[in-house]
């Protein structure tokens, strides 16, 4: 089920650079002495992020895990709790797009198997928990991202991306492929946030007295 060719090796150290260590400190400044734990959602995301801006895969060693037990002053199996609960931290390494693909009822009612389809075909990949061949591409499935009302959708890195259907699945992850950007997030039928697909309904001009 694990990832079929993982980008990288669990790393034996891991320290904050500067940049993690700045915005840890702003993290944990807020919390009384005795509350860090607090911050410990926070700081894995530090920690996942520099993994992702150091190495391209964005995900957390154990190492980095166990330093911010020690930087929190709490015993690690606390930590990989949290790390294991949610599926925004990753415990293995990822590709360097991580789909996240929703199949929730109301993701699957619009078409999600659709999509599910459209990324193992284009990105190379057999199960969820797979990372591509080529490194590119991690597949996982999740829970309602909160986004149902452009289902279906999936979620690339930080992006959420909405009123997919397979062929523009294809076309974004073959993008991708070929080395283009992210393209900009959001619904990809050119949708107005959550506005009516049919495009406006109500206060139309023409029903508006004050035309
Ligand atoms: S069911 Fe997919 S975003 Fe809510």
């Amino acid at each position: 089920m694990s990832n079929q060719q993982a980008p990288q090796q669990e790393p034996q150290h891991f320290a904050f650079d500067e940049i993690s260590e700045a915005a840890a400190r702003k993290a944990i400044a807020p919390y009384p002495e005795g509350r860090e734990i607090s911050a410990v959602k926070t700081l894995l995301d530090i920690a996942q992020r520099q993994m992702a801006r150091t190495t391209g895969s964005a995900w957390l060693p154990r190492a980095a895990m166990d330093m911010v037990a020690a930087r929190l002053g709490v015993a690690p199996i606390r930590i990989y709790e949290i790390a294991t609960f949610y599926t925004m931290f990753n415990t293995k390494p990822v590709g360097k797009y991580h789909l996240q693909v929703c199949t929730t009822t109301p993701c699957w009612l619009r078409g999600s198997d659709d999509i599910v389809q459209a990324c193992k075909n284009t990105a190379g990949i057999g199960h969820f928990g797979e990372t591509s061949a080529d490194g590119l591409f991690t597949l996982t499935e999740v829970e309602c991202l909160g986004a149902c009302v452009n289902a279906p959708m999936m979620q690339i890195n930080d992006d959420y991306y909405e009123d997919l259907d397979g062929a523009r699945t294809q076309a974004l992850l073959n993008d991708l492929k070929a080395g283009k950007p992210l393209p900009p997030a959001g619904s990809t039928t050119g949708r107005k946030a959550s506005a009516p697909a049919s495009g406006q309904t109500t206060l139309l001009p023409a029903n508006d007295p004050a035309e």
